[in-house]
């Protein structure tokens, strides 16, 4: 077909409660820069009791079905790394919570943080062959390491909800992508363990060389050059790690890229935030239009600072973690119509995917920057020792029990019965 194909609309949704890393820091006797400065992470959702993948995955899908009705979707594709069921797609709890038709498909997709780029190209594929279908893609992921171990400060919680579309409003998604993969173990979630095993200095490798190898092939595969695209956004695990990114890649292309991302101690709130933003984005159109020469000849503004912004609040949220980035930059970057854009997906394992975008004028009427802002905010904190009991409570499907109500999101998990979990609206 000749119409334009990509994300039409996009949501991100996270958790109840919240665990700040000056706390964490205090607890444990660290300096609190070695997360704000050193893992570029100021905070980290934690779900309630009663909230999982699925909770999140709803509430970040439900304004997207309430805006625009279930007309022509006949596919929801889940993408998640910390799925419910060995069996059965946690897709299908989100599918009933919805009151989706019954004339769909249901699945899950599964590779690590990288499995929602894999949901997102096959509905791209799908929308092709049937230019009438909409697909919903839904990336949700609760990361969990284990108590007292050096990826514990990069957990989080967050859901991204996608619509794919002809015409879409916001995002076309071009036909070209560089591909990598390597059988390699530096992240992986063993069948019997709630919390992943990681080699954290072979993950960042692994990364890195996943990043050179999608990218030499975007080459090879005729995509364009690093001077045609005007922004880039990176898997963020913690959001110093789309700094090694990016400094890798001026490194493979030799163009002089900004490398700074959102520091110091006032990142963590919603108006220093968006201070921060305001300008990084202002330094780029200035730099753009020449305005001023000693600006025009420093590094390229790709919207590194832009696009850290929710990350650094929310943790690492695997799957959603790139697609989070993509939320942040869509909301605070005002110079983007028409602009391409391009993605680095990464998964353990491993799979790495460069692809790109371009960003559809009129993108800016769909910003949901305040909404994201006021949830982040809205975070309940939980004091360091709270956080650690909720961490170490895990519930066997064995035993029949019924949550305690605590969040305040539209949809809980209410609890397990005949070795089955239960959902409902709140
Ligand atoms: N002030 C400022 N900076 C400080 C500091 C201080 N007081 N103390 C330490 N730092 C800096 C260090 O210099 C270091 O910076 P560089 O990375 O630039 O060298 C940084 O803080 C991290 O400190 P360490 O090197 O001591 O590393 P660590 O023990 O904190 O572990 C980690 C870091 C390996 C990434 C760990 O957090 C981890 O295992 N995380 C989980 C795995 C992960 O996210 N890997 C990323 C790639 S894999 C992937 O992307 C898939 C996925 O989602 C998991």
């Amino acid at each position: 077909g000749t119409a334009p194909i990509g994300i039409d609309d996009i949501e991100l949704a996270t958790s109840h409660h919240v665990v700040r890393l000056d706390d964490f820091a205090e607890a444990n006797g660290t300096d609190p820069n070695k997360f704000r400065l050193g893992l570029g992470q100021d905070e980290f959702s934690f779900p309630a009791p009663d909230e999982d993948v699925v909770t999140m995955a709803a509430a970040a899908a439900a304004p997207i079905i309430q805006r625009s009705g279930t007309e022509g979707i006949r596919t929801l594709l889940f993408a998640t790394e910390s799925g419910t069921d060995q069996s059965k797609a946690a897709g299908m709890a989100v599918h009933s919570l919805l009151d989706l038709p019954s004339q769909m498909r249901v699945v899950e997709v599964k590779e690590a943080c990288y499995s929602a780029t894999a949901a997102l190209q096959a509905a791209v594929g799908i929308v092709t062959r049937s230019p009438g279908q909409r697909v919903l893609v839904i990336a949700s992921d609760v990361a969990r390491y284990e108590l007292d171990t050096p990826g514990e400060p990069t957990q989080g919680a967050g859901a991204v909800a996608m619509l794919v579309s002809a015409d879409p409003k916001l995002l076309e998604i071009e036909p070209v992508s560089g591909l990598n993969s390597a059988d390699v173990d530096d992240f992986w979630r063993p069948n019997d363990s709630t919390t992943a095993i990681v080699d954290g200095a072979l993950s960042v490798t692994a990364y890195l060389d996943a990043l050179t190898g999608a990218w030499s092939d975007l080459a090879a595969q005729g995509g364009p050059a690093i001077a045609e695209i005007d922004r880039v956004l990176y898997h963020q695990p913690f959001t110093k790690m789309a700094k090694k990114a990016q400094v890798h890649l001026a490194g493979l292309t030799g163009e002089d890229l900004d490398t700074e991302i959102v520091a110091g101690a006032d990142a963590g709130s919603a108006g220093a935030g968006t201070a921060a933003a305001n300008s990084a984005a202002a330094s780029g159109p200035a730099a753009a239009a020449g305005a001023d020469n000693s600006v025009a000849t420093g590094p390229r503004d790709t919207g590194l600072a832009t696009s850290t912004l929710y990350n650094r609040r929310l943790g690492n949220s695997y799957t959603a973690s790139l697609y989070a980035g993509l939320c942040s930059l869509l909301d605070h970057d005002e110079d983007l119509a028409g602009k391409r854009i391009g993605l680095f997906s990464y998964g353990s394992g491993s799979v790495g995917e460069f692809f790109t975008a371009r960003v559809v004028p009129g993108y800016e009427q769909h910003s949901h920057r305040l909404t994201v802002i006021e949830a982040l905010d809205a975070r309940v904190p939980l004091s360091i020792d709270a956080y650690r009991a909720l961490h170490a409570a895990e519930l066997s499907s064995a035993e029949d029990v019924t949550t305690p109500k605590v969040t305040a999101g539209p949809f809980r998990f209410a609890g397990i019965k005949g070795r089955a979990r239960h959902y409902e609206r709140a």
